[in-house]
This record gives structure tokens, C-alpha cells and sequence, in this order.
């Protein structure tokens, strides 16, 4: 039996359902990205074509029909651009083509063209803050002159100190090491230094430049006009630097004070950064079909995250301090409020995200059994090894959560199969900057971004047609193909199909939340969204729910009977309902 057909009448409860004041006012917009649930595709783990290991267009194309039919309303589509593959597409050497090793710009219109037929809007990833050391414009400002204007579109500053031989500022790279690297001038002299906040190989673009400008404006029309549904806009914070660049004592990886690292940063959330998005929002508007542009803008507190969201700036941001909440009752209902509010100002949609390519995923996480020696960065085969089976308990209850929520929900690629991290990832295929940058100090984020298992028709799991991967699968992956998972009721695959047809049938996204009083002692989280009561265990007892229809609970095990006569229900702990209650 389907956990949707496995309804369950409950005769009595012992939590009395009083509701506190709504916090979150309903929306009457039929606007899409209100309510969207988004899926990420990471295209080079998803599925190759080509037997070389590293998955591609084609294959997304194949498999789209599989991502729509779990009734996601639009794809995120991480970097396919042209790339030396330094940060894994991150680097771009051409916006306006596709990289050979994930095919062509025919390879891209196709996908457009099926995913249009399945009805599923396809956003591009933009990366705007930098580019690669092999983009055109920065091979020719290494080939200029000092003060040319073709340094104009970088951000090049001569060192301090005796012969120059200290960089700039103190700035430090995202990725270990310091943000700035000295070039060799044209006539082989050492010369000035050029600022990349993410590796060497990414040099920063000077957005205070208006050509740079003008270059992304173009290259947003040019996606727009291939029918792209919008943009996931890299690292958005960060495009404008304070003036003078000032020296700043913090990590830009925010190691030194996890969870609000970019507070007073020089180089995030400058103000002049929004009158981009203003741009860019109306080039939007002037195209048909509701395309929407998302922010990647990791600011704190979330109340200026919001700033982002602005009725005339991008539509979606994503709710980083709500990925980064713990397994934890009071900060859980904390930030939600928080981000409800925040975001309800400014009349946009919260978005909630649980796992996507640059942190481990969330079956990961949860199934910690000690805390991160490095927190934010994958586990490693010399490090305490999660919990599997409590991780995607906790996993699945944390998604049910997450899905009941009002507003945008994003999901990545593999989480429905109930995918952890391979924590095991012998070092020498580590592919990060991270690790290099860091001699190995920081694992990085290869462990989360592991090709997905699609059958068992190849060694590498129907990722390939051969037994190529460009990172290995964990052993236990085999019993998580989308194959295998297919026809079992209780997968978390089906589970996931569940919880979406659901969430959008009771149209829960575009709804408002009221929270239930807690008086289990801040085991149970629970509140109430368009009628539905979505409830989360988050202690080590189980506790009782109220009489009503149990709609979907995150697993066979999620729930079992009260007493001995069988009566009532109990929510077990790490598990998770969505339940309508009984009228009185
Ligand atoms: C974003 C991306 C990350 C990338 C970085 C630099 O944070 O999500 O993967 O490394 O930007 O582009």
C-alpha cells in the first residue's frame, strides 16, 4: 500500500491545537514562482551520453521526463558553459556557448524544446561576479598595458609594500589562500596584482565598469531569447566592491563564525549591487512566460537577504541560514518566522533548501553522529562516518517538513533517491579548489556532487553506458537506483512523488502558516498551512498526534499506535506528518 493510501483515522490526541497568530499573510498571486518547487540539476553527475564519465546535455534530455513527473514546476541547471572546469563550470570562458565536454547550443535548444513539452521551465546558471583566466577580455587585459581600458573590466590594483610584493589588501579567497594574484606584465616585468574572491582562476570582473554591464545584459538576452524560464545568478552579493577596497579581518568562507559570516564584508551586499538586478528584472519582464531570476546571496542577517527580493529585483533567494539550521526545535521555528517575515516585508516568497552541490547533503548531515571537524565542508573516510539509516529518517522528515512550508522549495538532484554524500571519496579524486588551495586542510565539496545511480545496466550504475565517473558511487548506492526504486511503495523516491503531488494539490506553497503551540517540551514542531497540520519529531519520545486524516508521513515507521487497543497515533521521534485534522 502507497503511504497516500495509507490513511488513518485517529479518535484522540493529547496536544490541544491552538494555533498563535499567523505570521505570514496568504497570497492571492497566481504567480509561479510564489509557490515553485525547483529542482537543481549538477550536469556533470547526472547522466552521460558519452561514456567519458562527465554527464552532459543529452542526458539530461533523456532523463528530463523522470524529473518532471515528480512534478517540479522548473530546473536549475548548474554551469554547462564553456569552461577550463577549474570550479567546475564555475569559471567561464565563453557565456554564449556550451562546453564540448556537455555538447552543443543545439544540444541546449533541444532541451529547451523537450522541456517544454513536459512543461517544465528551464533556469540558466549566471555567473556574473567573475569569469575564467581563459575569458577573451581577461587574456587581453593580461596582454595590455597597465591603465588600459582592457584592465578596465577586471579589478587590477598595484601591491603595497617594498617592491610591491604584498598584495593589495588582505582579502582572502573563498577557497583558502589570498584573494589576489600577481601577474607578469606584458614586457616580463612583475606587475600588478588582480582580485579573484574565488580561485586564481577566476578572476573578478569591475562591475563599476558600465561595459561589464552591458557584456551581462547582453548575455542575459541571449539565454532569454534561446527560451531560458530565467537565471540562478551566482554569488549575487558580490558583484560591487566597497570603494577603496578596504582591508577586512574575516573569512570570506565563513569558517571564523559559521551561519552569519558576510555580515560587514567589504565585497557583499554593497548596496550599489541592486540597481543590476533593477536592470535586469525589467529585461526579464520584457519577455514573455514569467522568466525569474534567483539570487545566490549568501547575506546576514535574513532581513537583508530580503533586500535581494525587492518587488522591482529578482524573485527567489536562496534562504541559506535555513539550510544551515540544525536538527533544532527552537532554531528551526525561529528561523522560519524570521524568513516569513523578512521576506513577507518586501511581498516575496520565503524559498527553503535542504541540500544542493556546494554543501554535503542533507541524508548526510543529519546522520551526524559528531560534529563536523570542518563545519560546512564534506566528511572524509578519516572522519566519524554518519549514521545512514538515521540520516534518512531525519532526511525525509526534514523534507516533508520543508515541503509543507509556504513558498518556493528547492530540491537537488539525487535527495529523492535518498542520497547521502560519498563520505568515503578517496582523496586523489578530489576535484575542488578547495582542497588544492588548502593543501588538504579543507576536503571540499566533491563528496555531494557524486554521479547519480540510475539502473544497474553498467558498473557505473546507468550513469554512463560505460563504467566511467568522473567520481566514484559509494558501494551501498546500488540499492538506490531510480531503477530500484521505481516500484517500491515505501522508496524515498515514491515518497518524494507523494509529498509533491500533495503539496501541490493542497496548494501549500502559495498558503500561510500558523504555528502550533508546542506543549511537548520542544519535541514536536509542528504548525498549520491551508488546513493541513505538518508536524516534525524532533526529540527521542514519540508523542501523540491529534485526531484527524493522516495525508503522508515520511516513512513506514514514522508512526505507530498509541496504546495497546491501538487507538490513537504516536509521531515517532525523527520523523515527520502531514495530517488533516479531525473537525470537532
Ligand atoms: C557559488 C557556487 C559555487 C562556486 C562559487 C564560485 O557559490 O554555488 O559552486 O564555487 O559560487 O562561482
Amino acid at each position: 500500500m502507497s503511504q497516500t493510501e495509507q490513511r488513518t483515522a485517529i479518535p484522540q490526541h493529547n496536544i490541544e491545537a491552538r494555533f498563535e497568530e499567523p505570521t505570514h499573510g496568504p497570497s492571492t498571486s497566481s504567480e509561479w514562482w510564489r509557490r515553485s518547487v525547483i529542482y537543481q540539476i549538477y550536469p556533470r553527475s547526472f547522466r552521460d551520453t558519452t561514456g567519458n564519465g562527465i554527464g552532459d546535455l543529452p542526458g539530461i534530455t533523456a532523463e528530463l521526463h523522470h524529473i518532471a513527473a515528480l512534478g517540479v514546476d522548473a530546473i536549475w541547471l548548474s554551469p554547462f558553459f564553456a569552461s577550463p572546469q577549474k570550479d567546475a563550470g564555475y569559471d567561464v570562458s565563453d557565456y554564449r556557448a556550451v562546453d564540448p565536454i556537455f555538447g552543443t547550443l543545439e544540444d541546449f535548444d533541444a532541451l529547451i524544446a523537450e522541456a517544454n513539452r513536459l512543461g517544465v521551465k528551464i533556469l540558466v546558471d549566471l555567473v556574473p561576479n567573475h569569469c575564467s583566466n581563459e575569458h577573451a577580455l581577461f587574456v587581453e587585459a593580461l596582454a595590455s598595458p597597465k591603465g588600459s581600458s582592457a584592465r578596465e573590466h577586471f579589478i587590477f590594483r598595484d601591491g603595497r609594500g617594498v617592491d610591491c610584493q604584498l598584495p593589495p589588501n588582505n582579502w582572502q579567497s573563498h577557497f583558502g589562500g589570498p584573494a589576489w594574484t600577481r601577474i607578469t606584465e606584458p614586457d616580463g616585468t612583475p606587475g600588478q596584482y588582480y582580485l579573484h574572491l574565488f580561485d586564481s582562476a577566476q578572476p573578478d570582473f569591475n562591475w563599476d565598469n558600465p561595459a561589464v554591464g552591458d557584456e551581462f545584459e547582453s548575455v542575459l538576452r541571449f539565454w532569454l531569447d534561446r527560451g531560458a524560464g530565467g537565471f540562478r545568478v551566482d554569488v549575487a552579493h558580490a558583484l560591487i566592491k566597497a570603494s577603496g577596497l578596504p582591508d577586512w579581518d574575516g573569512r570570506a568562507d565563513g569558517a571564523d563564525s559559521p551561519g552569519y559570516p558576510f555580515a560587514d564584508a567589504p565585497m557583499f551586499g554593497q548596496p550599489a549591487v541592486h540597481e543590476v538586478y533593477r536592470r535586469w528584472r525589467s529585461i526579464c519582464e520584457e519577455y514573455e512566460g514569467e522568466r525569474v531570476l534567483c539570487a545566490e546571496a549568501n547575506v546576514h542577517p535574513i532581513e537583508s537577504m530580503a533586500d535581494w527580493v525587492r518587488p522591482d529585483e529578482m524573485h527567489q533567494s536562496f534562504n541559506f541560514p535555513f539550510l544551515h539550521t540544525g536538527w533544532d526545535h527552537a532554531a528551526l521555528k525561529a528561523i522560519i518566522t524570521r524568513s516569513l517575515k523578512a521576506f513577507g516585508a518586501v511581498n516575496a516568497p520565503s524559498t527553503w533548501v535542504l541540500s544542493n552541490h556546494d554543501v554535503p547533503r542533507h541524508a548526510t548531515r543529519l546522520g551526524a553522529t559528531a560534529p563536523s571537524p570542518r563545519p560546512g565542508d564534506g566528511l572524509g573516510p578519516q572522519d566519524e562516518q554518519p549514521d545512514i539509516v538515521l540520516g534518512l529518517a531525519r532526511a525525509r522528515a526534514a523534507t516533508l517538513f520543508m515541503l509543507g512550508l509556504p513558498g518556493g522549495a528547492y530540491l537537488y538532484q539525487g535527495e529523492e533517491l535518498g542520497l547521502g554524500d560519498n563520505t568515503m571519496l578517496p582523496n586523489e579524486h578530489r576535484q575542488d579548489p578547495s582542497y588544492a588551495r588548502t593543501n588538504g586542510e579543507r576536503l571540499g565539496r566533491d563528496g555531494c556532487r557524486v554521479p547519480l545511480p540510475w539502473d544497474d545496466s553498467s558498473s557505473s550504475l546507468g550513469f554512463s553506458d560505460s563504467a566511467a565517473s568522473w567520481l566514484p558511487q559509494p558501494a551501498e548506492w546500488a540499492k538506490l537506483t531510480r531503477q530500484a526504486q521505481e516500484t517500491d511503495p515505501d522508496s524515498t523516491l515514491n515518497f518524494y512523488r507523494n509529498a509533491l503531488a500533495l503539496r501541490s494539490s493542497s496548494q501549500l506553497g502559495l498558503g500561510n502558516l500558523n504555528w502550533l503551540e508546542d506543549t511537548t517540551n520542544g519535541q514536536l514542531l509542528g504548525f498549520e498551512n491551508t488546513g493541513v497540520m505538518v508536524a516534525l519529531n524532533l526529540g527521542v519520545e514519540p508523542v501523540a498526534l491529534p485526531a484527524g486524516e493522516v495525508l503522508l508521513a515520511s516513512s513506514s515507521e514514522a508512526l505507530s499506535p498509541a496504546g495497546p487497543e491501538g487507538s490513537a497515533v504516536l509521531l515517532n521521534p525523527n520523523a515527520a506528518v502531514w495530517l488533516r485534522r479531525a473537525s470537532s
